[in-house]
């Protein structure tokens, strides 16, 4: 399973990148925001230095909503870096961009998927990542991972190429349980990747082993 990172925050992205285990970084508008990202230039700038610091892909979310509109912003996002993928949102119009930059050989992010109907019309359309957010469902008391299960199904049914992105990972259970169904990316914060590292009893045990050394030496 590839380890994306969702954020914008090129400090939290550096530390995930040295510890060796990043594949990736998503991004969303609020994301960039967040950190105080605002204005055109400085949004293509700021992908840019993304890039420079991960060795993987980096999601770039389209603003445009019209199909035409999509195409265009889609297009200078993807020629800012070759590890750039254009993030399109599950609408009508993104469905057809999807269409369009598949056969133009751009890669795509399907994201805001909360159903494995909009699962399987991504994948139709050729879309590289499909981001289902499970995070969000969970919130809303329906079962994020279930949606995982079933794109997974449906995707191993018919060999579809499409990666499913497991996206709003909330914690490292969510990170362990994408692993078990079968989510061949997931993005989440810090957090749900360094929680993995934890076990007390590994504490218990390397303060034994030094302590132990300490008395022979
Ligand atoms: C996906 O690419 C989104 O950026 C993200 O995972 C949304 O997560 P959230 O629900 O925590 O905002």
């Amino acid at each position: 399973m590839k380890f994306f990172i969702d954020t914008a925050n090129l400090g939290q992205i550096k530390e995930a990148q040295d510890l060796g285990v990043l594949d990736g970084v998503t991004t969303n508008p609020s994301l960039m925001a967040k950190e105080g990202i605002t204005g055109k230039e400085n949004i293509l700038k700021h992908y840019v230095d993304i890039c420079e610091i991960v060795e993987g892909d980096v999601s770039a979310e389209v603003i445009a909503t019209e199909y035409e509109a999509m195409i265009a912003e889609g297009e200078e996002l993807a020629k800012l870096h070759d590890q750039i993928v254009v993030k399109v949102p599950m609408i009508k119009d993104g469905v057809k961009a999807i269409r369009y930059f598949s056969e133009k050989g751009i890669r795509t992010n399907c994201t805001l998927v909360f159903s494995a109907g909009q699962a399987l019309l991504a994948a139709k359309a050729g879309a590289t990542y499909v981001s289902p957010f499970i995070g969000r469902l969970d919130d809303i008391s329906t079962d994020g991972l279930g949606l995982i299960e079933e794109i997974r199904l449906i995707y191993d049914n018919y060999g579809f190429e499409t990666q499913i992105l497991a996206a709003s990972v909330r914690h490292t259970m969510h990170v362990l349980e994408c692993a078990k169904i079968g989510a061949d990316v997931m993005t989440g914060p810090l957090s749900s990747i360094e929680g993995l590292l934890k076990h007390p009893l590994t504490d218990i045990g390397l303060a034994k082993f030094l302590a132990d050394y300490k008395k022979g030496n």
